[in-house]
C-alpha cells in the first residue's frame, strides 16, 4: 500500500497511531502500523484495534475488512517488551485489562464480526499473530511470508488462544510439529496446510485480496453474515441440533434481509431465466 500517495477517494483515520486505517471502494484496509517493531502487538495497539473494529462494524461505507501490516511484516506476535515484560510486575487487574483488549479483538470480535474479514499476510507472522489470522474468515498470504510458532524458542507455550487457533485450522500432526519445534514455514506451506486459503506472489497479493474482497462485496450482506456465523457455530453441534439451528438461522436471514434475496434468486432463475445460481449470483439490482 502506498501510504505516501493514497489513491484519491481513499478515506483515512488519523486518530489511530498504531494502526493505519484506509477505506477505499468499501474495503477497509486495517494495517498494523509499527513497522520498526515488525508490527508486534502492544497494549496500545490492542486498545486501538478494539476501537477500530467497533467503529468499522457500524460504518455503512465499509463492506469488507482486510487485516494486514505496514512494511515487511504482518505481525511479529505479541510485544515481548510492552505486553509481557512491562506488565509482569503490574497489579493483576492491570495485567488482566491488557489481556482483555488483546483477546477482545484478536479472536472474540473478529470471530463474531458481522462483516466479512480477510487476513492478508504480507510478511512475518509469529506467535500471537496466529490468533487474528485464524479468527479472520479468510486468509491470503504472500508465498514468501514467514510463519512461526516461536513461543517454544523463548520459553513459553503458545497461549493467548494461539494453540486453540492452531488446532482449529491445522491437522494434529502439523500443529504438534510446529508448536513443538518452533520451525518457520512459508506462505506456500501455509496454503498447503490450509492455514490460509491461498498463497500468491508478493506482487499479486494486494490485487488478489482486492479481487476476493470484491466478490464478497457482491454478495447479499445479510445472507453472508448468517452463512459465516453458521459455519462457525455448527462446529461441535450434534446433527439434530445443527439442523434445527440452520433452519432457524435461515428463517432469521429471510426475515432480516431487506433485499429479499431468496425471492429474487428464485424469480430470476425460475421465472425470468436470467441467471444460473450454480454459476453466479442473482442480480441485486432486480
Ligand atoms: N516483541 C517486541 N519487540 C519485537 C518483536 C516482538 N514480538 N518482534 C520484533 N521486535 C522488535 C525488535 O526487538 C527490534 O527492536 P529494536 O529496533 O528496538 O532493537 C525491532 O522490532 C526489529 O526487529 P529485528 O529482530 O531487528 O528484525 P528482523 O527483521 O531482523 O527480524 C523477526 C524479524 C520477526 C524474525 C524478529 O524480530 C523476531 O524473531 N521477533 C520475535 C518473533 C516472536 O517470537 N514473536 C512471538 C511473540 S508471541
Amino acid at each position: 500500500m502506498d501510504q505516501e500517495n493514497p489513491t484519491a477517494g481513499t478515506r483515512q483515520f488519523p486518530q489511530w497511531k498504531n494502526v493505519l486505517v484506509e477505506v477505499e471502494d468499501r474495503i477497509a484496509w486495517v494495517s498494523l502500523n509499527r513497522p520498526d517493531k515488525r508490527n508486534c502487538m502492544s497494549p496500545a495497539l490492542n486498545d486501538e484495534m478494539v476501537e477500530i473494529l467497533d467503529a468499522l462494524e457500524i460504518d455503512d461505507s465499509v463492506g469488507v475488512i482486510v487485516l494486514t501490516g505496514v512494511g515487511d511484516s504482518f505481525s511479529a506476535g505479541m510485544d515481548l517488551k510492552e505486553f509481557f515484560r512491562a506488565q509482569d510486575h503490574l497489579p493483576y487487574a492491570q495485567q488482566m485489562r491488557a489481556r482483555r483488549s488483546a483477546w477482545q479483538w484478536q479472536w472474540r470480535m473478529l470471530m463474531n464480526y458481522s462483516k466479512p474479514t480477510i487476513a492478508m499476510v504480507n510478511g512475518w507472522c509469529f506467535g500471537g499473530a496466529f490468533t487474528p489470522l485464524v479468527a479472520c474468515d479468510l486468509a491470503i498470504a504472500d508465498e514468501d511470508a514467514q510463519f512461526g510458532l516461536s513461543e517454544i524458542n523463548w520459553g513459553i507455550i503458545p497461549g493467548g488462544n494461539v494453540t486453540r487457533a492452531v488446532v482449529q485450522t491445522m491437522c494434529h500432526r502439523d500443529a504438534m510439529y510446529y508448536v513443538m519445534t518452533g520451525e518457520t514455514f512459508d506462505g506456500r506451506k501455509a496454503a498447503e496446510m490450509k492455514l490460509v486459503n491461498e498463497a500468491v506472489p508478493k506482487d499479486r497479493l494486494r490485487a488478489r485480496t482486492t479481487e476476493l474482497a470484491k466478490v464478497l462485496l457482491g454478495k447479499n450482506p445479510t445472507v453472508l453474515r448468517a452463512a459465516k456465523q453458521a459455519v462457525r457455530h455448527v462446529t461441535g453441534m450434534e446433527w439434530e441440533l445443527s439442523d434445527d439451528y440452520l433452519m432457524a438461522k435461515s428463517a432469521q436471514a429471510r426475515l432480516l434481509d431487506p433485499e429479499r434475496g431468496r425471492e429474487q434468486g428464485m424469480k430470476q432463475f425460475l421465472d425470468e431465466k436470467t441467471f444460473k445460481p450454480g454459476l453466479a449470483g442473482y442480480s441485486r439490482e432486480g
